[in-house]
């Protein structure tokens, strides 16, 4: 399915804000800056941030599934990429096929934890930050979309789509 540019970005809207109750977290732009509420200073050289979050590496089958996944990872909501199994897939961002080509792990890394660290306009969710939201409801505090795990376990699987 081929959505206009316009109806893209509404059902973009509309789902991020899905997201964002889901997880009990209302985003509000201009929060910078300030300390992660529970989770471990990572180091960011440049625009990768290096090391593993979980100190070994991801699973890529475990990173596909929450790729794919509509409730989890919600990444076809905005990319495309070589899935020929799913039917919809978006079409605001960059397709997924050969991202482990173009970028390094590391690099990967950082544009899943925060891609608003490379673009601050970025409509990509910061999947592994606590800072920046506010009004987050008690239960939801200090809990990224993602967990460590299942950061690395995209990161691996995005480093196989090498072409
Ligand atoms: C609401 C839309 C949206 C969602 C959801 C989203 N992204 Fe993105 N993503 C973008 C946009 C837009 C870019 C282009 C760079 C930018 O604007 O930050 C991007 C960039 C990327 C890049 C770099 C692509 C390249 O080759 O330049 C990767 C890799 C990526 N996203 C992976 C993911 C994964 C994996 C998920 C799900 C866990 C996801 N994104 C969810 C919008 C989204």
């Amino acid at each position: 399915m081929r959505l206009g540019a316009a109806g893209a970005a509404l059902m973009a809207a509309v789902l991020c804000a899905t997201v964002a109750r889901a997880q009990g977290v209302q985003v509000v732009q201009g929060v910078q800056g300030m300390q992660q509420a529970s989770l471990p200073a990572l180091k960011i050289v440049g625009d990768a941030i290096p090391d593993s979050l979980t100190g070994h590496k991801g699973d890529p089958a475990r990173g596909r599934a929450i790729v794919l996944n509509r409730q989890v990872g919600l990444c076809l909501l905005c990319h495309s990429g070589p899935f020929p199994e799913e039917r919809f897939q978006g079409n605001m961002a960059p397709d997924l096929k050969g991202a482990g080509a173009r970028w390094s792990e590391g690099e990967l890394r950082l544009r899943m934890v925060d891609a608003r660290k490379l673009n601050p306009q970025t409509i990509m969710p910061p999947y592994y930050r606590v800072d920046g939201l506010a009004r987050v409801a008690a239960g939801f505090r200090g809990k990224p979309i993602l967990t460590a795990e299942q950061i690395e376990d995209v990161v691996a699987y995005l480093m196989t789509l090498k072409d």
